[in-house]
Protein backbone atom coordinates (compact mmCIF):
# COMPACT_ATOMS: atom_id res chain seq x y z
CA UNK A 1 0.00 0.00 0.00
CA UNK A 2 1.65 3.14 -1.24
CA UNK A 3 1.49 5.33 2.07
CA UNK A 4 4.66 6.59 2.87
CA UNK A 5 4.25 10.11 1.03
CA UNK A 6 1.36 10.85 3.23
CA UNK A 7 3.21 13.29 5.44
CA UNK A 8 4.30 15.09 2.09
CA UNK A 9 0.90 15.23 1.07
CA UNK A 10 0.13 17.20 4.37
CA UNK A 11 3.10 19.49 4.34
CA UNK A 12 2.34 20.36 0.27
CA UNK A 13 -1.16 19.81 -0.55
CA UNK A 14 0.40 17.15 -3.29
CA UNK A 15 -1.67 14.15 -2.93
CA UNK A 16 -0.66 11.84 -5.52
CA UNK A 17 0.79 9.12 -4.04
CA UNK A 18 4.39 7.45 -4.32
CA UNK A 19 3.63 4.09 -6.18
CA UNK A 20 6.86 4.00 -8.48
CA UNK A 21 8.31 0.75 -8.42
CA UNK A 22 11.75 -0.32 -6.41
CA UNK A 23 15.41 1.15 -7.68
CA UNK A 24 18.76 -0.21 -7.65
CA UNK A 25 18.73 3.24 -5.61
CA UNK A 26 15.78 2.96 -3.83
CA UNK A 27 12.08 4.82 -3.83
CA UNK A 28 12.68 8.17 -2.14
CA UNK A 29 9.74 9.32 0.70
CA UNK A 30 10.76 13.49 -0.31
CA UNK A 31 9.30 14.31 3.80
CA UNK A 32 12.22 12.48 4.89
CA UNK A 33 14.78 14.50 3.99
CA UNK A 34 12.89 17.65 5.62
CA UNK A 35 12.12 15.64 9.41
CA UNK A 36 15.83 13.75 9.01
CA UNK A 37 18.24 16.01 10.89
CA UNK A 38 15.35 17.17 13.39
CA UNK A 39 14.94 13.61 14.48
CA UNK A 40 18.45 12.48 14.80
CA UNK A 41 19.03 16.09 16.77
CA UNK A 42 16.90 14.65 19.52
CA UNK A 43 17.52 10.81 19.00
CA UNK A 44 21.34 10.55 18.66
CA UNK A 45 22.05 12.20 22.56
CA UNK A 46 20.11 9.74 23.66
CA UNK A 47 21.08 6.61 22.18
CA UNK A 48 23.42 4.06 23.90
CA UNK A 49 27.09 4.13 22.54
CA UNK A 50 27.02 0.33 21.02
CA UNK A 51 24.05 -2.31 20.95
CA UNK A 52 20.93 -2.46 18.68
CA UNK A 53 18.05 0.40 16.91
CA UNK A 54 15.61 -1.21 15.81
CA UNK A 55 13.21 1.09 13.65
CA UNK A 56 9.58 -0.50 13.15
CA UNK A 57 7.77 1.15 10.15
CA UNK A 58 10.93 1.63 8.24
CA UNK A 59 8.88 2.69 5.04
CA UNK A 60 11.60 2.85 2.21
CA UNK A 61 14.60 3.04 4.63
CA UNK A 62 15.76 6.61 4.05
CA UNK A 63 15.72 7.31 8.07
CA UNK A 64 18.27 4.55 8.82
CA UNK A 65 20.72 5.57 5.71
CA UNK A 66 21.05 8.64 6.75
CA UNK A 67 21.19 8.46 10.69
CA UNK A 68 23.32 5.41 10.95
CA UNK A 69 26.60 6.62 9.63
CA UNK A 70 25.66 9.94 11.92
CA UNK A 71 25.32 7.25 15.01
CA UNK A 72 28.27 6.06 16.83
CA UNK A 73 30.09 3.59 15.72
CA UNK A 74 29.34 0.74 18.52
CA UNK A 75 25.66 0.90 17.49
CA UNK A 76 23.96 -1.25 14.82
CA UNK A 77 20.38 -0.46 13.01
CA UNK A 78 17.68 -2.92 12.12
CA UNK A 79 15.33 -1.46 9.87
CA UNK A 80 11.70 -3.50 9.79
CA UNK A 81 8.36 -2.78 8.44
CA UNK A 82 5.24 -4.47 7.99
CA UNK A 83 4.88 -4.78 3.67
CA UNK A 84 7.31 -6.70 2.13
CA UNK A 85 7.50 -4.86 -1.08
CA UNK A 86 9.88 -2.41 1.06
CA UNK A 87 12.44 -4.29 1.93
CA UNK A 88 14.09 -3.99 -1.51
CA UNK A 89 14.20 -0.39 -0.99
CA UNK A 90 15.69 -0.06 2.20
CA UNK A 91 18.26 -2.37 1.72
CA UNK A 92 19.01 -0.40 -1.63
CA UNK A 93 19.01 2.88 0.37
CA UNK A 94 21.53 1.13 3.22
CA UNK A 95 23.71 -0.40 0.45
CA UNK A 96 23.86 3.24 -1.65
CA UNK A 97 24.42 5.01 2.05
CA UNK A 98 28.37 2.79 2.34
CA UNK A 99 27.54 1.89 5.95
CA UNK A 100 27.81 -1.69 7.19
CA UNK A 101 26.02 -0.88 10.51
CA UNK A 102 22.50 -1.22 8.70
CA UNK A 103 21.04 -4.84 9.05
CA UNK A 104 19.26 -6.39 6.18
CA UNK A 105 15.54 -5.45 6.49
CA UNK A 106 13.03 -7.85 8.10
CA UNK A 107 9.51 -8.21 7.62
CA UNK A 108 7.73 -7.10 11.61
CA UNK A 109 4.08 -6.17 12.16
CA UNK A 110 3.64 -4.44 14.97
CA UNK A 111 0.33 -6.76 16.22
CA UNK A 112 2.42 -10.17 15.83
CA UNK A 113 2.47 -11.93 19.59
CA UNK A 114 6.31 -12.38 18.15
CA UNK A 115 8.69 -9.99 16.89
CA UNK A 116 11.23 -11.91 14.49
CA UNK A 117 14.12 -9.06 17.03
CA UNK A 118 13.63 -10.21 20.14
CA UNK A 119 16.22 -7.84 21.87
CA UNK A 120 16.95 -4.36 21.13
CA UNK A 121 18.77 -1.53 23.16
CA UNK A 122 16.74 1.69 21.72
CA UNK A 123 13.33 1.82 19.20
CA UNK A 124 12.16 4.18 16.39
CA UNK A 125 8.81 4.49 14.93
CA UNK A 126 8.53 7.30 12.44
CA UNK A 127 5.01 8.33 10.90
CA UNK A 128 3.36 5.03 11.58
CA UNK A 129 0.02 5.15 14.97
CA UNK A 130 -1.82 7.43 12.72
CA UNK A 131 -1.62 5.97 9.56
CA UNK A 132 -2.63 1.97 10.99
CA UNK A 133 -5.62 0.67 13.02
CA UNK A 134 -4.76 1.67 16.70
CA UNK A 135 -3.80 -2.06 17.76
CA UNK A 136 -0.94 -1.57 15.85
CA UNK A 137 0.27 1.56 18.43
CA UNK A 138 -0.46 -1.33 21.04
CA UNK A 139 1.63 -3.75 19.78
CA UNK A 140 3.95 -1.40 19.18
CA UNK A 141 3.96 -0.63 23.26
CA UNK A 142 3.43 -4.79 23.99
CA UNK A 143 6.21 -5.29 21.88
CA UNK A 144 8.84 -2.92 22.93
CA UNK A 145 7.99 -4.00 26.63
CA UNK A 146 9.14 -7.50 25.84
CA UNK A 147 12.34 -6.43 23.60
CA UNK A 148 13.69 -3.63 25.56
CA UNK A 149 15.48 -3.83 28.71
CA UNK A 150 14.72 -1.59 31.48
CA UNK A 151 16.14 2.15 31.27
CA UNK A 152 15.89 2.04 27.34
CA UNK A 153 14.37 4.39 24.96
CA UNK A 154 11.64 4.42 22.50
CA UNK A 155 11.39 7.21 20.18
CA UNK A 156 8.26 7.67 18.24
CA UNK A 157 7.69 10.84 15.17
CA UNK A 158 4.66 12.55 13.85
CA UNK A 159 1.77 14.38 14.14
CA UNK A 160 -0.34 14.19 17.53
CA UNK A 161 -3.57 16.16 18.89
CA UNK A 162 -2.46 17.32 22.14
CA UNK A 163 -5.24 17.02 24.78
CA UNK A 164 -7.73 16.05 22.51
CA UNK A 165 -7.35 19.44 19.97
CA UNK A 166 -4.93 19.44 16.64
CA UNK A 167 -1.99 21.96 16.93
CA UNK A 168 -2.71 23.02 13.45
CA UNK A 169 -5.41 23.55 10.57
CA UNK A 170 -3.35 21.09 8.52
CA UNK A 171 -2.72 18.42 10.79
CA UNK A 172 -6.61 18.86 11.13
CA UNK A 173 -6.95 18.20 7.35
CA UNK A 174 -4.70 15.76 7.82
CA UNK A 175 -7.15 13.57 10.31
CA UNK A 176 -9.83 14.18 8.05
CA UNK A 177 -7.81 12.91 5.09
CA UNK A 178 -6.80 9.88 7.05
CA UNK A 179 -10.52 8.71 8.55
CA UNK A 180 -11.86 8.85 5.05
CA UNK A 181 -8.90 6.34 3.71
CA UNK A 182 -9.51 4.07 6.54
CA UNK A 183 -12.24 5.09 9.50
CA UNK A 184 -9.64 2.77 11.64
CA UNK A 185 -6.57 5.54 11.33
CA UNK A 186 -6.21 8.94 12.67
CA UNK A 187 -4.14 11.38 13.81
CA UNK A 188 -3.56 10.21 17.67
CA UNK A 189 -3.60 12.35 21.06
CA UNK A 190 -0.41 11.94 22.51
CA UNK A 191 -1.80 12.95 25.81
CA UNK A 192 -5.11 10.99 26.31
CA UNK A 193 -4.23 7.89 24.13
CA UNK A 194 -1.03 7.45 23.35
CA UNK A 195 1.33 8.37 26.55
CA UNK A 196 -1.50 6.25 29.12
CA UNK A 197 -0.87 3.20 26.68
CA UNK A 198 3.28 3.53 26.94
CA UNK A 199 2.35 3.90 30.83
CA UNK A 200 0.00 0.48 30.83
CA UNK A 201 2.94 -1.00 28.87
CA UNK A 202 5.44 0.13 31.58
CA UNK A 203 7.18 3.70 29.19
CA UNK A 204 6.89 6.89 30.86
CA UNK A 205 7.11 9.86 28.92
CA UNK A 206 10.47 11.53 29.01
CA UNK A 207 10.36 14.27 26.24
CA UNK A 208 7.88 16.15 23.29
CA UNK A 209 9.97 18.37 21.08
CA UNK A 210 8.19 20.32 18.45
CA UNK A 211 9.44 19.38 14.71
CA UNK A 212 8.57 21.16 11.65
CA UNK A 213 5.45 20.94 9.71
CA UNK A 214 3.53 20.12 13.19
CA UNK A 215 5.15 17.18 14.12
CA UNK A 216 6.59 16.01 17.18
CA UNK A 217 9.37 13.65 18.50
CA UNK A 218 8.10 11.75 21.73
CA UNK A 219 10.81 10.18 24.03
CA UNK A 220 9.16 7.13 25.79
CA UNK A 221 11.39 5.48 28.55
CA UNK A 222 10.97 1.92 29.60
CA UNK A 223 10.79 2.09 33.17
CA UNK A 224 13.71 0.58 35.52
CA UNK A 225 13.46 -2.68 37.06
C1 LIG B 1 3.85 6.63 6.34
S1 LIG B 1 4.91 5.22 6.29
C2 LIG B 1 6.28 5.78 7.30
C3 LIG B 1 7.60 5.29 6.81
C4 LIG B 1 8.84 5.91 7.46
N1 LIG B 1 8.95 5.54 8.86
C5 LIG B 1 8.82 7.40 7.29
O1 LIG B 1 8.68 8.13 8.28
O2 LIG B 1 8.96 7.87 6.15
C6 LIG B 1 4.06 4.11 7.41
C7 LIG B 1 4.68 2.73 7.48
O3 LIG B 1 4.06 2.00 8.53
C8 LIG B 1 4.06 0.63 8.15
N2 LIG B 1 3.11 -0.08 9.01
C9 LIG B 1 1.77 0.04 9.02
N3 LIG B 1 1.24 -0.81 9.93
C10 LIG B 1 2.26 -1.47 10.52
C11 LIG B 1 2.36 -2.48 11.51
N4 LIG B 1 1.26 -2.98 12.12
N5 LIG B 1 3.59 -2.93 11.87
C12 LIG B 1 4.70 -2.43 11.28
N6 LIG B 1 4.68 -1.47 10.32
C13 LIG B 1 3.46 -0.99 9.93
C14 LIG B 1 3.71 0.68 6.67
O4 LIG B 1 4.04 -0.49 5.99
C15 LIG B 1 4.51 1.90 6.21
O5 LIG B 1 5.77 1.55 5.69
Amino acid sequence: MPICGVELARQSGFSAPMNQPPAAAGRHAPATARNRDPILAVLAPILPAHGLLLEISSGRGEHAAFMTPRLPAGLDWQPTDLDPANLADIDAHARASGCGRIRPAVVLDTTAPRWPVAAADAMLCCNMIHIAPWAAAEGLFAGAARTLPPGAPLVLYGPYRRDGAHTAPSNAAFDDWLQARNPAWGVRCLDSEVTPLAAHHGFRRESVAEMPANNLTVVFRRDAA
